[in-house]
């Protein structure tokens, strides 16, 4: 694709991506890792990052919709998909698309063993418990009640929970949903079991049963908050200079007239703002970078675009056209996140598609 000098550009390290998948493998050594590509592979592009994750050894992947899976099974046709999200419709469409549909309910399983007996086929399906989220997934009460010959129709080939809090390793909770769920998939005919998405590997091996489903970590986003990233980071923003203001008199920046500059600023404009994910909510906190200086967002960030305090930096190294890292390096998402009162998932799942993107290819492992 034609890279326009006025636009700015997303790279997706697809290398670093594989190298956070080795990694959590290695974090959970007696378990398989899938990867979680819901949310269009967290705003990178499911199809790109699914590609490099089975490059890299990842057979089982989730999404959250039927849509997605089937984008991901007709790009990837050996990979098992399960889907997140539950059983649309009767489930003929999931299983015409070879996904494994995850049950979250009563309803829904009586819909697809009928399927299954209809079919006169065993179907393969997942099933999720509700340990402590109250979101998705049987309720504990539901599993004591459920006559396990509704499930013969069906081959369950993983049993699921998820934990609520796993970023907090002190949080009392994690250890209560570990043992609701050692406790309560005894009541299901014996499967694989999966608990742990990324934070979860890092609660350590009690939690990794057979499968663990990372989704952030492999995406460059700290598993483990204030302690130190053991991922690499996979995306960087980049984005050019369209104007410099050489500030003649005081006044304002931006809208609100927020920010105000002394007669000798220098203020540079960069094409993106918060219609393409640039949370407005970094206005006047967030910094960038240009060349190896650090510069300050300048007043509120606009629909198209945003403005940078240089007037610290020499005249010649801000320039139209020079470019300015808005993440990357010590701006990464997380920081970003931060500034912005939010997490890293939304950072990554808002990054818009007006940006040229980039993939650097997975090298050899
Ligand atoms: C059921 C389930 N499993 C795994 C994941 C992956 O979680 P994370 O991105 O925190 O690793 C998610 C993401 O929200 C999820 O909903």
């Amino acid at each position: 694709m034609a890279i326009d000098p006025a636009q700015a550009v997303l790279t997706i390290d697809l290398d670093a991506l594989a190298g956070n998948y080795r990694r959590l493998r290695r974090e959970a050594p007696g378990s398989e890792v899938a990867g979680v590509v819901k949310a269009d592979g967290y705003g990178l592009g499911a199809l790109e990052v699914a590609g490099a994750l089975e490059q890299a050894g990842c057979r089982r992947f989730f999404v959250a919709h039927l849509e997605e899976g089937r984008a991901l099974g007709a790009r990837l046709p050996d990979a098992t998909i399960f889907v997140l999200n539950g059983l649309p419709g009767d489930g003929e469409e999931a299983l015409r698309a070879r996904l494994i549909p995850v049950l979250n309910h009563p309803g829904e399983l009586a819909r697809y063993a009928a399927l299954a007996r209809r079919l006169g086929q065993r179907l393969p399906a997942a099933l999720q418990i509700d340990t402590g989220m109250c979101r998705l997934g049987f309720a504990p009460a539901e599993l004591e009640l459920l006559d396990r010959s509704q499930l013969e129709p069906l081959e369950l080939v993983l049993v699921m929970s998820h934990l609520a809090v796993a970023e907090e390793p002190d949080n009392p909770l994690n250890q209560l949903q570990r043992e609701r769920f050692e406790a309560l998939r005894r009541l299901l005919p014996p499967a694989p079991a999966s608990l742990a998405n990324s934070s979860g590997i890092f609660l350590g091996q009690a939690c990794h049963f057979d499968l663990c489903r990372p989704g952030v970590a492999l995406y460059g986003v700290n598993p483990t908050p204030g302690r130190a990233n053991p991922m690499a980071p996979v995306v960087t923003l980049e984005a050019p200079v369209l104007q410099v203001h050489e500030v003649r008199a005081p006044g304002s920046v931006g809208y609100g007239a927020t920010w105000r500059t002394a007669a000798g600023a220098r203020i540079a404009t960069v094409p993106v703002g918060y219609a393409d994910g640039y949370l407005r909510a970094a206005s006047g906190a967030a910094s960038a970078r240009i060349g190896g200086w650090s510069v300050p967002l300048a007043g509120r960030v606009s629909m198209d675009l945003l403005s940078l305090d240089v007037s610290a930096l020499p005249p010649e190294a801000v320039r139209p056209g020079i470019m300015v890292t808005l993440i990357g390096g010590p701006d990464g998402v997380d920081e970003l996140a931060a500034t912005a009162g939010t997490i890293g998932y939304e950072v990554l799942t808002r990054l818009g598609s007006r940006f040229a993107r980039r993939y650097i290819p997975p090298g050899l492992p």
